[in-house]
């Protein structure tokens, strides 16, 4: 038979993911594997093979069907806003969806933006979202990461972006002003794959619900 692909985001959240998926006992993976350079990982029993892809790529890979399932943050599923399932949330990578600005703007609120105010982010359909269903005109500026430079380098007045710990938004000087929503990392697969690997997604499932009720 052959593994089932999961398209895995690299990064911050794959060593909790891993992790996790260890616990419920679904993946056994050679603790000396070294991640740094891999893109494809089979698990020892042959069941799993993990793509290793940026995070905001999984969507596209299992949306086309590449891999049969993936695990993606909220955030990056409504960005993306593409036809997939949503199977469950995994309660990693907990996270905020902000604005910010700086320290000393005397903005408040989203709505204290004047009109056709610059606001950098990674997600420009979320936050387009957010200010047009607050009747807020704004200019968003796409960036690929580093968001919280931009006021600072005067390329935009506000941010839309996650916080975790909140000290990158510390760091440079930066105020929350609005939670735009919370966010963790979600089982996602397309709807073939739904269909085909059905015994395997409830397996799937119970199994991350019973480690969670365990836990508790
Ligand atoms: C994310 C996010 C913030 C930072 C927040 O960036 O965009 O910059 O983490 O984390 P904190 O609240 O714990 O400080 P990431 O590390 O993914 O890199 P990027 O800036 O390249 O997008």
């Amino acid at each position: 038979m052959r593994p089932v692909k999961i398209a895995m985001p690299k990064g911050r959240l794959f060593a909790p993911l891993v992790e996790l998926f260890t616990k419920a006992g679904f993946f056994d993976l050679a603790p000396e594997v070294d991640l740094e350079r891999r893109l494809t990982l089979t698990t020892a029993d042959g069941r799993w093979k993990l793509l290793l892809v940026k995070p905001a790529d999984v969507p596209i890979y299992v949306e086309y069907g590449a891999a049969d399932l993936g695990v993606a943050g909220k955030d990056v599923l409504l960005e993306a806003s593409r036809e997939l399932c949503e199977l469950y949330d995994l309660g990693v990578g907990r996270c905020r969806l902000i604005m910010a600005v700086p320290e000393e703007s005397p903005i408040q609120k989203a709505t204290d933006l004047v009109p056709g105010s610059r606001v950098a982010t990674k997600f420009p359909r979320i936050a387009q979202g957010y200010f047009s269903s607050h009747g807020i005109q704004v200019d968003i500026v796409k960036l690929n990461g580093s968001i919280e430079l931009a006021p600072k380098a005067r390329l935009a007045s506000a941010i839309v972006d996650i916080t975790e710990t909140g000290r990158t938004l510390e760091q440079n000087q930066l105020k929350i002003v609005e939670e735009i929503m919370r966010v963790s990392a979600r089982l996602i697969c397309n709807r073939i794959s739904y269909k085909v690997h059905y015994p395997l997604i409830q397996q799937m499932v119970q199994g991350l619900q019973a480690l969670e009720v365990s836990k508790r």
